[in-house]
């Protein structure tokens, strides 16, 4: 078979083997990254122009063919099959092609090696910028959702088991401040992202007087990777940003867990609308929570990602190795999954309803007031162990007897301490009993209060 012969075909005699070319053509992926390689060429070729590399007019012709290609990328008119080896290659041939061999001037003082580095590091720029945005406006709905249903108690867990009561907002609250962290982290990321590897050529720099800091900052980079081989070697990043989507995605995971647990019949806490939830092929009756069960299943993916990049790069000798082109797959897999997860669970949020009645419910019927008892117990003089151990045996006659802690007579609280006095009453009211938390972060309702006013602020800010 014949294919267009390649850029780099001067050395060989023979064309590659269609079953090499087959097998290492990546344009199946890196297509992806047309439009941030499109920008980075107009900004080098600028930069050529500028430095008189090439003249003015070559660089004009060089750029509105570019931009031509772009428009044919983007309707779908540009062949950009496998035979392409890369979209790199491809969009220079179709240079090439259409304004002849002035075409060639585009590739002085730059190799795919920095090209390739550039075009992943703009792409991640957006992916992060994009991911933030999603992320805070998940926080939104969380806030929101929180603010709704401030004063709806439930039951807080721990084991799984009931602990203490807490106010729903409080408890989605902490995934507010959860998801807060992943924002800062891809912060964090998006500083190291932004620096531009262009001007590293393939690995040694270039004898061409380049501009390295212009190009940088036409391309709006916060600065440049000073060494050249460290700048086409480098994947650190997309090492960092895949961690932190695994992180975002372990965080959606619990909050899936809990969607998919709390939408069960026998939590009956939360009821997720028709729009966002299967029913069975089989069973009529069933009401499935597949969006979180799937949000819950996918994180494998972004883990596997990270796995992925990891190995690849592991034991890579310096600089620039084939190996790299790998690199594609983990990031743009690890970007899609993250992205189309926290906004499918932001949409199964906003359309999902807590059950306050089904949380009242549960609260009377528990226990979650016990450690309301030992702490009275402690303000009365018992220490603390004492304390727990006295609160132990009147839960374990509660159970005995089929007794809620309300129920029980004074006479029945005084058979196991003597310090136990009307007043005792009050604290077993789960409302009352919250109020009387004090320490800052609580689940008391000036406290959640507060972290609603501080969120509200943060978020209001965050663009
Ligand atoms: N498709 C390659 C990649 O993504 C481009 C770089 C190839 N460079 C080379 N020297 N063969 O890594």
């Amino acid at each position: 078979m014949s294919h267009t012969p390649s850029l780099w075909g001067g050395r060989f005699k023979a064309p590659l083997s269609e079953a090499a070319l087959r097998f290492s053509s990546s344009i199946d992926l890196d297509k992806a990254l047309y439009q941030e390689d499109i920008a980075g060429s107009i900004a080098h070729v600028e930069m050529l122009a500028a430095q008189r590399i090439i003249t003015s007019e070559e660089a004009r012709r060089i750029r509105t063919a570019l931009k031509g290609i772009e428009r044919e990328i983007a309707s779908g008119k540009l062949d950009l099959s496998w035979e392409k080896e890369d979209i790199h290659m491809a969009i220079e041939q179709r240079l090439i092609q259409k304004v002849g061999a002035v075409g060639g001037k585009l590739h002085t003082g730059r190799s795919r090696n920095d090209q390739v580095a550039l075009d992943e590091r703009l792409f991640l720029r957006t992916a992060i910028q994009e991911l933030r945005r999603l992320i805070t406006q998940l926080q939104r709905v969380l806030l929101y959702k929180a603010e709704k249903n401030f004063g709806t108690l439930m039951p807080g867990y721990t084991h799984l088991q009931r602990a203490q009561p807490v106010y729903l907002s409080h408890h989605l609250l902490a995934y507010v401040s959860m998801l807060d962290r992943d924002v800062e982290r891809l912060t964090d990321c998006h500083e190291r992202v932004n620096r531009s590897p262009l001007g590293a050529a393939a690995m040694a720099g270039t004898s061409f007087p380049i501009d390295r800091a212009a190009v940088a900052k036409k391309l709006r980079f916060g600065g440049v990777i000073e060494n050249s081989i460290d700048a086409v070697s480098d994947r650190d990043h997309l090492v960092e940003f895949i961690a932190v989507c695994s992180t975002v995605m372990m965080h959606l995971s619990r909050m899936a867990e809990e969607l998919v647990l709390w939408s069960s019949q026998e939590f009956d806490f939360v009821r997720i609308d028709d729009a966002y939830t299967t029913g069975s092929s089989i069973m009529p009756q069933k009401k499935n929570p597949d969006m979180a069960e799937l949000v819950r299943g996918k994180v494998g993916r972004v883990y596997g990602s990270l796995m992925n990049i990891l190995t690849t790069m592991k034991g890579l000798p310096l600089a620039y190795n084939r190996d790299m082109q790998e690199d594609k797959q983990p990031l743009f897999d690890a970007v899609t999954t993250t992205r189309e997860s926290v906004f499918i669970m932001t949409h199964v949020l906003v359309h999902s309803t807590f059950n306050t009645q089904r949380f009242e419910e549960e609260l009377k019927n528990d226990f979650l007031t016990a450690t309301e008892i030992a702490d009275y117990l402690v303000q009365h003089g018992v220490p603390f162990r004492d304390a727990h151990a006295v609160t132990g045996r009147i839960v374990a006659y509660c159970v005995e007897h089929r007794k809620t802690l309300s129920s029980l007579t004074l006479r029945e609280f005084h058979h196991f301490s003597h310090r136990i006095a009307e007043d005792i009453y009050g604290l077993l009211d789960p409302h009352r009993s919250i109020e009387h938390k004090r320490s800052s972060g609580s689940t008391a309702p000036q406290e959640v209060k507060r972290q609603i006013v501080h969120w509200t602020k943060v978020l209001k800010q965050r663009k």
